[in-house]
């Protein structure tokens, strides 16, 4: 199970450190893909971009191989057990670790004049996300561990006073390290909201993508032989073995060793490998974000098998807590 917040574009970094080991669990596992559309409410009150946000999301989602008939792809305002559970999660979350979450401290600071009670408990909604399919593997990034952590705490604090409902839920990765896609100014990680120039977008026309790469930061050349790469350079490689076939990074890692590489060269055949990478998912993402009757069929489909596994694991949850009372 894992959500995926409706805000922002899905770029280069959302591809390879999430959607593409979505594609890959749906072969697996039996899977559970939520746009946190709910969870957008406690940072983004205005509503008037969310339906197109949330149409976006799912299209990108499934052009990039997530199929909705192998997978449940939902809505999580569409699933109303997900409240419920959230309520009882609420009696089992202590005011005092929920103040301590970095998310929450990021966001006080960010949003002054809106700390309401929602981005309080924004973890208590998504490990209600998570235990209401009773789920064991949630593919996060390093920034959603706190998150999980909590939810597990949630979850062993309930078990422990009602009795065992719910697996502990586990971060999910692949076992290879987590691929980190650097932005294209040499400064941290392709991101949804910092610089959007150093960022490639899955919606990027062939003309933006080629204008992104040329402007990545390089320098002359390294002038002895086998020299180590400055941060900036190796981004630039490690761009392009996720993009670029072997022998071509093979022939640019010669280049680089002999001193003879040609910056503009290697930044031209970067950007061409990744309009050859990017340009069939945004004409796919947009092929499918012009089928409305399509996306309602998916968030259909995908509500009702979220419904049957959040009725199933509800019914485990009123008996018992206790709440039956006939
Ligand atoms: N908080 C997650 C994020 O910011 C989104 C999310 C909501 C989520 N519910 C979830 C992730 C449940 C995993 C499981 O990206």
């Amino acid at each position: 199970m894992s959500g995926i917040r409706p805000t922002g574009f899905l770029h280069l970094g959302s591809y390879f450190g999430a959607v593409r080991n979505y594609v890959r669990m749906q072969e697996e596992f039996e899977c559970y893909f939520m746009v946190a559309d709910l969870h957008s409410l406690t940072t983004h009150p205005d509503t008037k971009e969310l339906k197109t946000n949330v149409h976006r999301v799912l299209s990108e989602n499934i052009a990039c191989g997530l199929n909705p008939g192998k997978v449940a792809l939902f809505c999580q305002s569409h699933i109303h057990e997900t409240a419920e559970l959230y309520l009882h999660l609420n009696m089992l979350a202590y005011k005092g670790e929920l103040e301590k979450t970095t998310t929450f401290k990021d966001k006080v600071r960010l949003q002054p004049d809106n700390i309401n009670a929602g981005l309080l408990t924004y973890p208590v909604l998504q490990a209600a996300d998570i235990l209401l399919h009773r789920a064991r593997y949630v593919p996060v990034g390093k920034d959603q561990e706190q998150h999980l952590e909590m939810a597990r705490n949630f979850a062993n604090r309930f078990n422990h006073r009602y009795g065992e409902i719910f697996p502990e839920p586990l971060a999910f990765n692949y076992g290879e390290e987590l691929v980190k896609v650097p932005s294209l100014d040499g400064a941290g990680k392709m991101s949804k909201s910092e610089n959007q120039l150093a960022t490639l977008y899955l919606s990027d026309e062939d003309e933006l993508i080629r204008k992104k790469v040329m402007k990545a930061r390089t320098d002359s050349g390294p002038t002895l032989p086998h020299s180590p790469k400055p941060d900036y350079i190796e981004n630039i490689f490690l761009l392009m073995k996720l993009v670029s076939e072997e022998a071509v990074i093979r022939k640019f890692e010669a280049d680089y060793d002999a001193c003879t590489i040609r910056y503009g060269d290697m930044k031209k055949q970067l950007a061409e490998d990744m309009v050859r990478f990017i340009s069939p998912i945004r004409e796919k993402a947009e092929a499918i974000r012009n089928n409305p009757a399509y996306l309602k069929e998916v968030m259909e489909t995908g509500a009702e098998k979220a419904r049957k596994s959040a009725r199933a694991t509800m019914e485990l949850v009123r008996e018992a807590v206790g709440l039956n009372y006939f």
